[in-house]
Formats: structure tokens, C-alpha cells, sequence
């Protein structure tokens, strides 16, 4: 992406674009704002499970405050970040239903299985706002990763595990 996105994100927050919590940034991605150390533990995760392969937007920069309120008239704190990545078009795996939530929890599985095996704890994934499916591709992308874990012992990963093979939710 070659565009500058901080003045793509500073159009978009003049014109109020903000819906659940995130603003369109230009047509291919959107942007979720927060505060330094939160948003700067999602980027980071983000970009590494983007690396591993695994299916989840690709994750395109984390912008500060003062870069965005170089291209936008509305105040905004000076506390805020702002992660921009890919916009999966697509519908919440929530509200899907029939086969195509068949395949959605399927894949969520799948993937959930190979997030473990790197050693980080998806928690919240299964909440059906976190994780979108494409029907062009037919493939689930996983996001918000506000509240995983990095380097989580054996023990941890293994009682997720446990707990997806009797069908629990592991967030239950
Ligand atoms: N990359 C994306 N592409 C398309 N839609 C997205 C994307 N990221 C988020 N969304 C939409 O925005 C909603 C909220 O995003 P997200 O789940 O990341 O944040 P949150 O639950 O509000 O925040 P947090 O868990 O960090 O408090 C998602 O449920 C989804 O509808
Ligand atoms: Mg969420």
C-alpha cells in the first residue's frame, strides 16, 4: 500500500466515519484505534500471525495521534493509536448460518489449532464478532487480538486444547 494512509484515516475521521469502532480508511482497509500499549500488543501479534500464515488480515501500520491530526481538522487525543490493516469483506462468523457456518467452525478450528502451536493463547476468538468470513474465497480471517497471549506454557495451550476437542468454548 503506497498511499498515506494517516491521511486517508484523517478524511475519514473529519467525515465521521467511525461504525462499531472503526473507520473506513480509504476502500481496503479500516482502522482500530486505542491506546498505546493495548494497540501496540495487537499490532505486534497481528504482524507476526500474518508472517506465520495464519488466516487473519494483513496488518499494514500502526499510526500515532499527531501524524493523523496532521490531515484532519476534528481534535483527537494525542494518547490515541491507530492500527491500520486489510478490511475483510465479508460477515461476522456470528451471523452466519447453514453451510456456511458449518465451513466457518470448521476453519475456526483449524486455526485455532495452529495459533496454539506457535505458542499463543487466542482468547475471545470464538466470540462471533472476532472472526469474518469471506464468501468470494470461502475462507474465515481471524481478528481482534486484544486479548491474546504470547509465549504461553504447555500446560495453558493444552487446556485449550482440551477443551476445543470436547466442543466447550474455551472462552466458557
Ligand atoms: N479487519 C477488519 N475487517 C473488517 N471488519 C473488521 C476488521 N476488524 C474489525 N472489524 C469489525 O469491527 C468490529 C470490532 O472490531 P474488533 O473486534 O477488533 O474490536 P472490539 O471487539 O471492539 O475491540 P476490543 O476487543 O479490542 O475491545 C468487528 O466485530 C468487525 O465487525
Ligand atoms: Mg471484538
Amino acid at each position: 500500500m503506497g498511499e498515506n494512509l494517516a491521511l486517508l484515516l484523517g478524511k475519514s475521521i473529519d467525515a465521521d466515519k467511525r461504525h462499531i469502532g472503526i473507520y473506513p480508511v480509504g476502500q481496503d482497509a479500516i482502522a482500530k484505534v486505542g491506546f498505546n500499549g493495548a494497540i501496540r500488543h495487537e499490532f505486534d501479534i497481528g504482524s507476526y500471525l500474518f508472517r506465520e500464515g495464519i488466516a487473519v488480515p494483513e496488518i499494514y501500520e500502526l499510526i500515532e495521534a499527531e501524524r493523523v491530526q496532521r490531515y484532519c481538522d476534528k481534535p483527537i487525543n494525542k494518547n490515541n493509536w491507530y492500527i491500520i490493516m486489510q478490511k475483510i469483506k465479508g460477515r461476522e462468523r456470528g451471523l452466519l448460518f447453514g453451510k456456511d457456518k458449518k465451513e466457518a467452525d470448521k476453519q475456526i478450528k483449524e486455526e485455532v489449532e495452529k495459533v496454539l502451536g506457535l505458542g499463543i493463547l487466542p482468547y475471545d476468538c470464538f466470540n462471533g464478532w472476532n472472526s469474518i468470513f469471506r464468501f468470494d474465497i470461502r475462507k474465515l480471517f481471524l481478528i481482534d487480538f486484544a486479548a491474546w497471549e504470547k509465549g504461553c506454557s504447555a500446560y495453558e495451550l493444552n487446556h485449550f486444547r482440551e477443551r476445543l476437542k470436547a466442543n466447550i468454548k474455551p472462552s466458557d
